[in-house]
């Protein structure tokens, strides 16, 4: 069985919805390892509740984002860990570490990329006044929030959607689209090139 790390910064809601799906047999893999960046994020919480090993190591004890990366690849590679899921990663990852791992990092986005990348998808929307917003589940290359899209949801936003609720909705689409594209890339139902994702044929 595949081995996978999950990487959090924060709630780790995602991160929940990951553990429930892979308890549950939808995820063939092994949730071997979750790593933090920041000793206080909750999901570190989720996943000593779960019983899975976790790991924090903060940025402020290396001189370089590189020797930070280096360190967090030395800690994966002992723990043979195959992917790597990023649920909430508030950090980017260094082109090094990227290659590490080519075609084997997922991440989730709150909006419908390329609209609105970066750390403030969902408030962003809402302050521009969209009427459709959305989910990205996507492949992580070397640049933010740009590699190839494996699924993509969207929702009319009502007049009355206030930035709370349009969170919730967000955040209840992705922990439902991102285990089912977790649950693709294990099965190996995904055919990644460099922009396009082909998805094999659902049962
Ligand atoms: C999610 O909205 C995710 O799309 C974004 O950060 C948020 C993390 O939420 N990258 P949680 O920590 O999984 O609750």
């Amino acid at each position: 069985m595949k081995r996978f790390a999950v990487f959090v910064s924060g709630n780790g809601s995602n991160l929940q919805a990951l553990i429930d799906e892979t308890k549950a047999g939808g995820i063939k893999a092994e949730l071997a390892l979750v790593f933090s960046n920041r000793r206080k994020a909750y999901g570190l919480k989720r996943a000593e509740e779960a019983g899975i090993k976790t790991l924090v190591l903060e940025p402020r004890h290396y001189a370089t984002p590189q020797s930070f990366d280096r360190e967090i690849a030395m800690y994966l590679k002992k723990d043979k860990i195959d992917f790597i899921v990023l649920a909430g990663y508030m950090k980017i990852l260094t082109p090094w570490f990227v290659k590490q791992y080519p075609k084997k990092i997922i991440n989730v986005h709150p909006s419908l990329l390329p609209a609105f990348k970066g750390a403030k998808a969902i408030k962003d929307q809402f302050t521009y006044g969209v009427k459709v917003a959305g989910v990205t589940i996507h492949i992580v290359n070397d640049k933010m929030d740009a590699g190839p899209i494996i699924m993509q949801e969207s929702f009319k936003v009502s007049e009355k959607e206030t930035l709370e609720s349009l969170e919730e909705r967000i955040h209840a689409v992705e922990h439902k689209l991102f285990p089912k594209c977790v649950s693709l890339f294990v099965d190996g139902k995904l055919k990644i090139g460099a922009r396009k994702v082909q998805i094999a044929d659902r049962k």
